[in-house]
């Protein structure tokens, strides 16, 4: 989402100006071309030479100095960005942009600028809950400037409270946010599962899958920033939701199909991308089981298909699947679309280096029920959910159309 967009950090002057320089090499890392300004009380806190080394740019520090590149000084900049963030954002230039007050670089900048700005406050918890910087905020957000945070806890004066600039993961999720224009899952509600299940055996032990929860997550993610409330439910896994995701946590696929049950009726899509067990221990012990001579017989029952039992129900949904296969790879996917009702199903050969389980990539084919089959190259899993999601709005505008 960062890639080649041109993000100008603003940051003025606050302890947590610190923060800036793990936001903008953040940033330079995920391929932006970040461009700093810095107010006079910024300097104070930070060097511009930090940010310059970290963005690899120029780093504007005076509204009237020597321009050292014409095109992108001043109006130019604010012309050019794709987004504005004002990490750490003070009560000063909070109050100042709120007033039309344009006396430096950042706050013309600001006034000149048609993308996006997001704020993101930080300062003492009196200062923050102030009257007047309470109004400054409602004032904004009402002429659409974004802000996030900030978070509570301690805070360098010494006291606690609302104040301390929110979690750098939690700024960038809403940078990513704003920079995706078009939200045409807007008004749509997304189900998406990610992740194993665990089906245990006695209290300590149980049966799982190599499933990580990434494919999942990023449907989540990619469906929420194009718009979509999302409800993500997700077996055990190490990793967070996007932020403004929905996560419900559930263990075996019992309680899986019981929250999937619970949500799906009014959700508009729904996207099956955890590897659900298949059978249980037919009986969980109450107590670790205790160590036998000999072998152990385990018998197993199974669980419930939550995709087939889906397919049964739905009215107009889109139901789409995921197949997790070793051989026949389109074959038992077809199968499995057909069988479960899909409007389409994401078959992933999981023997395949780059495909499947615990990756950062993903090789694809989408199969739909016509027996239509559309094979995608390696990528990683947010380009697969984008793909999928693609697909998936394709299918909700042609029944809006009355045409599928
Ligand atoms: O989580 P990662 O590490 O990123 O790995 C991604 C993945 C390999 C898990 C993912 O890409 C994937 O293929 N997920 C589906 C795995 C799977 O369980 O496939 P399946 O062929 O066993 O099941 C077919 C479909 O039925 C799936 O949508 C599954 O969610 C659903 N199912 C299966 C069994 C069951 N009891 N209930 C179900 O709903």
């Amino acid at each position: 989402m960062f890639k080649d967009k041109l993000i100008v950090v603003g940051i003025t002057g606050s302890i947590a100006a610190y923060k800036a320089v793990e936001l903008v090499s953040n940033l330079r890392k995920k391929g932006a071309d970040v461009h700093c300004v810095m107010t006079d009380s910024a300097q104070e806190f930070l060097t511009p030479l930090t940010l310059r080394t970290l963005s690899q740019n120029p780093v504007i520090t005076a509204m009237f100095a020597e321009p050292k590149r014409w095109n992108v000084e001043h109006v130019g900049l604010a012309e050019a960005a794709d987004l504005v963030m004002v990490v750490p954002a003070s009560a000063n230039i909070i109050g100042k942009v709120c007033h039309g007050i344009a006396d430096d670089f950042l706050t013309t900048m600001i006034m000149a600028t048609k993308a996006p700005v997001l704020f993101a406050p930080a300062m003492n918890v009196q200062m923050y809950l102030n009257p007047i910087v309470q109004k400054n905020i409602a004032v904004l957000k009402e002429q659409g400037y974004h802000f996030v945070g900030p978070g509570s806890g301690n805070l360098a004066c010494g006291t606690e409270g609302q104040g301390r600039l929110i979690e750098l993961s939690v700024i960038l999720a809403r940078a990513e946010e704003l920079l995706v224009k078009e939200k045409p899952l807007l008004g749509k509600k997304v189900l998406v599962t990610a992740g194993p299940t665990r089906e245990f055996l006695d209290p300590v032990r149980f049966l799982t899958n190599r499933s990580s929860g990434r494919m999942g997550y990023a449907v989540a993610k990619q469906a929420y920033l194009l718009g979509a409330d999302v409800v993500l439910i997700s077996g055990p896994t190490e990793i967070q939701p996007f932020p403004g995701v929905q996560c419900i946590r559930i263990e075996t696929a019992q309680e899986m199909y019981e929250a999937v049950l619970a949500q799906w009726e009014d959700c508009q899509v729904i996207i099956k991308a955890a590897a659900v067990a298949d059978y249980r221990p037919q009986s969980r012990n109450p107590e670790k089981m205790k160590k036998q001579s000999g072998d152990l017989q385990l018998v197993l029952s199974r669980n419930p298909d939550i995709l087939a039992e889906l397919g049964k129900k739905k009215k107009s949904q889109i139901l789409v699947g995921f197949a997790a296969e070793t051989e026949n790879v389109l074959a038992s996917a077809a199968e499995k679309a057909m069988r479960k009702n899909l409007d389409f199903i994401v078959a992933n050969d999981v023997t395949r280096e780059g495909a499947g389980f615990a990756l950062d990539t993903n090789i694809v084919s989408f199969v739909f029920p016509n027996g239509e089959i559309r094979e995608l190259e390696i990528m990683s899993k947010d380009d697969v959910a984008k793909a999928i999601l693609k697909e998936v709005i394709k299918k909700l505008q042609m029944r809006s159309d009355g045409d599928g």
